[in-house]
This record gives structure tokens, sequence and C-alpha cells, in this order.
């Protein structure tokens, strides 16, 4: 039998990409516990046509202690669990603070009691960039002071880094690792998996992919007079498939350094800053289409420009990332196609 990686939020954008990476390797069977509170249970349909494997998932909220006790119970001897379950809206965030730290953090105590009552030994968490809020110097280290964090959602991200921290400290069973990505975007090469956001979206690749299918009558490019190369912000855009593999590496380093520290952090990012306006450029290039927006006033919270130093990663953990912008934007074309043919389908 092979050990039991646990995933929270398995159905969900970022989770479900990491279950298909952890199925595909081979090593690991892969659990999925999530609430579908920002997902639905069609992710599972799509991780087994691209793997041939139906992973077992538990439609379970983490903040009901007892019926997440009863999946740890019912798989016994859980090898490590990735953590992304969270509400992961910005702006939702600010509208409702109680739910967010409530949701969020809750939920990660949880877990982490129950880590430690079935002494599971690795425990990996979903931070953000978002933790260091406004920076002034780029590219951003895992050492870059950390300023104020701009909202509830980041807030819910820097503590519960520092829960995990605290916790693993003490334990007598769980090591812990904190993954700060930058922007995920992009879909499983296939097509076949993507980010399926509910409603309107607000981040850049889906607005984009949406509105070059008509979803979206026209785009906002939020600024056009940031002093960056075009005038509009710079990001640190990741391929999701590459945010996927890093846990793979980071679940690797706990298991071959048993020894090694309780706890760490390591950003994961490209490295490259791109701006809107360049991102907008490769979607017209590699699609072809035009597509429709304007250049609009600056959104609220917006930081001008921030890209990480991921050399930490590529040091101890030994991750590179393979994939660049085109195929970002590609891969998430391709998975925009799938979406308007299911829905002329249903
Ligand atoms: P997502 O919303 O697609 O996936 C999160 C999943 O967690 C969803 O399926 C949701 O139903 C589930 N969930 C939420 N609360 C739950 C609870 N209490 N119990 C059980 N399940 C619950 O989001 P994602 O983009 O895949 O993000 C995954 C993680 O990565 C999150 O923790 C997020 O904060 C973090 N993150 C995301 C980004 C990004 O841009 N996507 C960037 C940095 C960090
Ligand atoms: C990217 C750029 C927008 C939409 C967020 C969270 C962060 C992390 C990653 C979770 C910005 C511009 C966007 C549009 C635009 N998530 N834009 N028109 O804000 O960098 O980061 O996701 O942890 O915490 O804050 O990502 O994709 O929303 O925006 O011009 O319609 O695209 O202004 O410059 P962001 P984003």
């Amino acid at each position: 039998m092979k050990p039991i990686i646990l995933i929270t939020g398995g159905s969900g954008y970022i989770g479900s990409h990491t279950a298909i990476e952890l199925i595909n390797e081979g090593r690991y069977e892969v659990v999925s516990l999530d609430s579908h509170v920002n997902s639905s249970n069609r992710t599972l349909d799509r991780i087994e046509e691209i793997t041939g494997t139906r992973i077992r998932a538990y439609d379970v909220d983490l903040c009901d202690l007892a019926a997440t006790r009863q999946v740890f119970a019912d798989n016994q001897g859980i090898a490590g669990v990735v953590h992304f379950a969270a509400l992961k809206s910005v702006g939702d965030s600010v509208e409702n603070p109680l739910g967010y730290y409530e949701n969020n953090l809750l939920s990660l105590i949880n877990i982490l009691k129950l880590c430690e009552e079935f002494a599971v030994p690795n425990f990996i968490f979903s931070s953000s960039c978002s933790i260091y809020g406004n920076i002034s110097s780029l590219p951003v280290t895992e050492e870059t002071l950390v300023s104020e964090p701009e909202s509830p959602y980041a807030y819910t991200k820097l503590v519960g880094e520092r829960i995990i921290r605290d916790f693993c400290q003490i334990s007598q069973h769980v090591r812990g690792i904190s993954l700060r990505y930058f922007n995920p975007v992009g879909s499983h090469a296939s097509g076949l998996n993507g980010e399926a956001p509910i409603g309107r979206p607000n981040n850049l690749v889906p607005v984009i992919t949406q509105t070059a299918a008509g979803l979206i009558p026209q785009m906002t490019v939020f600024g056009g007079d940031y002093p960056t190369r075009d005038g509009s912000c710079v990001r640190d855009y990741i391929h999701v498939t590459d945010i996927a593999i890093a846990h793979l590496k980071a679940l690797d380093h706990l298991v071959k350094h048993p020894d090694g520290k309780a706890y760490d952090a390591f950003n994961l990012g490209s490295g490259q800053g791109v701006s809107v306006l360049e991102a907008i450029e490769a979607f017209e290039r590699i699609t072809g289409q035009q597509l429709n927006y304007v250049v609009g006033p600056r959104r609220p919270g917006d930081v001008v420009a921030i890209y990480s130093d991921c050399s930490k990663a590529r040091d101890v953990l030994g991750w590179t990332p393979q994939y660049g912008i085109d195929e970002m934007i590609a891969s998430a074309w391709k998975w925009q196609l799938r979406l308007n043919a299911e829905r002329v389908n249903a």
C-alpha cells in the first residue's frame, strides 16, 4: 500500500493540479477533503480523466473538527497533509473579515490538532505573496521585511504561517513548510483541468480568457500611469503546474531530511516581472485574437510591482519553474475553450 497524502481543498484550482502531479508521480495515494464552498465535485471527474485514478474524496468542512477527525480515522497512517483549503478572495475578506478569520484559521488549527493526534509527520501550507504587503525592495526574498498585509485574507496567511511555525517548534510529530505563491495562473497542459471561478473573476488571466470568450464584454486594464516600463502593474505569474510540482519537492524535502528544520518558508514565483499589457500582448500573439480592452483607472489597493526571488526554493528544494508566460496563457486559453464547449453541451 502506498503512503497517503491528504489534500485539503483538493477540488479547488491548485489542489486539483497538485493531486494530478502527485498521482502521476506514482509514489502516493491521494485523498481529498473539501467542503466545496468554492468548487464542485466535477473536479474529481477531471482528475480521473487526466490520471485514470478516482481519488477518495470527503465532502467535509474543516471547521467541523469531529467530521475531520473521522477522515483521519478512516485513513490511518497519513504520511503528509497538503493544506490548500481556504477562502481566497481579497475583496470578499474586506467585506467579511470574521468569516475569513473563522474559516481560514479555525480550519488550520483543527487540521494541525489532528496531525498531532494522528502523528502525521509532514505538513505543507498554501501561503501567499500577499503577506508581504506593500513592499519597497524588489525582488522579494523570504527575508524581505514584512510590512502590514493589506487585507484580512492576507492576515489569515501571515497568522497561519505563525501558527504553524509555533506549533511545529513544540510538536512531537509534525514539521511544516509554507509555500508563498505569487500569481498562479494557467491550466493543466491537457486542457482538461483549470481554474473554474464561481461568479465573475477578479484575477487577470481568467478575466482575459473570459473576455476573449465573450463572457465579459470588455476588460479594463487597471491603471496605465504607473511608474513601470509601459505604465501598467507588474506581477510575477507562475504556472499552476510548476506550483503543483513544488509541493512534491517540499514533501520530498521533509521526508529526506527528518532531522531538518521544524519549519521553513519558501517563495514560489517565476522571478520575472510581467506587466498587464505584456500579458495581454502575449495572449493576442499566442491566440491570434484581438482582446477588447480599455486602459482605465487604477484599482484601489494594487501594488505597482512585485516579483520574487526564488533562489531559496531552487537551492533548498531543488525547484525550478519549467513554464514561461506563453505556456501559462496558452494553457489558460485551452481550458477556457474546454469550458466553453462544456457550456454549449450542457
Ligand atoms: P480554490 O478556492 O480554488 O481552492 C480552495 C478549496 O478549499 C476550494 O475547493 C474550497 O471549496 C475549499 N475550502 C475552503 N474552505 C474550506 C473548509 N473550511 N473546509 C474544506 N474545504 C474548504 O483556491 P486556490 O486558488 O486553489 O487556492 C488554494 C490555496 O492557495 C488557498 O489557501 C489560497 O489562499 C492559496 N493561494 C492562492 C493563490 C491564487 O492566486 N490562486 C495565490 C496564493 C495563495
Ligand atoms: C494582477 C494584475 C491588476 C484584473 C491577487 C491577490 C494575491 C494572490 C494573487 C492569493 C493587477 C490587473 C486584473 C483586471 C487588470 N492571491 N488586472 N484588470 O492582485 O496581483 O494578486 O492574486 O493569495 O493575494 O491579491 O492578482 O490577478 O487580481 O491582478 O488590469 O480585470 O492584473 O490590477 O495589476 P493580484 P490579479
